[in-house]
């Protein structure tokens, strides 16, 4: 599972996370990511219609990894599995949630945003985390500060990140992707917009 969350981050430079308010128009915003080359999305869990839009999206988008977001315990963990989600990712984690990740192979991208939290993951066996809120929990010089007594560890940020810089993160030698909602702002979709800006942030590292 460990190895698996790690292929999936390789996907695209860029995760996109998704609120999504309603399912009208799905199908026609995963085309507009898929036109942009971003193969991996993060459906939140912060609305109603969340786990539909991640069934769907798993059921006939079978060529984009769709994540779930916002998963706080082991009941979201178990709902968005069996909505077909390819893997979780949470803000923050508990004990409970990470071991049950373990325990049922899923992969699972926990936050952190502390030291203390990344060693009580790394007794788990994971390698790989969200770091959130990325700008707000000490940006760019926070996470470089992090290579020294973790140097084996691959962080994707999110929060605050956005087309801006973006790249300056991807730079750092201890990311492996970033996540940010920049891409799909509002329920309000321009799909060639949406397109476009998933092509810049799809070729950001070319
Ligand atoms: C997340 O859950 O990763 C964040 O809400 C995304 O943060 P952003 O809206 O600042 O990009």
């Amino acid at each position: 599972m460990h190895t698996k969350i790690k292929s999936i981050l390789s996907l695209s430079p860029v995760m996109p996370v998704l609120i999504i308010n309603t399912i009208d128009n799905l199908e026609n915003l995963m085309s507009s990511l898929i036109e942009g080359n971003l193969n991996n999305i993060e459906i939140t869990l912060r609305t109603s219609c969340a786990l539909k839009a991640i069934e769907i999206v798993a059921n006939k988008f079978p060529e984009l990894k769709v994540g779930a977001g916002t998963v706080l315990n082991t009941t979201d963990l178990k709902n968005v599995k069996d909505a077909g989600a390819s893997f979780a990712v949470s803000p923050g984690s508990t004990y409970e949630l990470a071991k049950m990740a373990v325990d049922i192979n899923f992969p699972f991208l926990p936050g952190v945003s502390s030291s203390s939290q990344i060693m009580n993951l790394l007794d788990l066996g994971y390698k790989h985390f969200k770091f959130f809120p990325a700008e707000a929990s000490g940006g760019i010089k926070y996470i470089n500060s992090l290579i020294g007594p973790f140097p084996d560890i691959m962080f994707c940020p999110t929060g605050g990140i956005n087309e801006n810089n973006a790249l300056e993160w991807l730079n750092q030698k201890n990311v492996i992707c970033v996540g940010g909602s920049w891409i799909v702002p509002s329920n309000i979709y321009d799909f060639k917009e949406i397109t476009n800006k998933a092509l810049l942030a799809s070729k950001l590292l070319q």
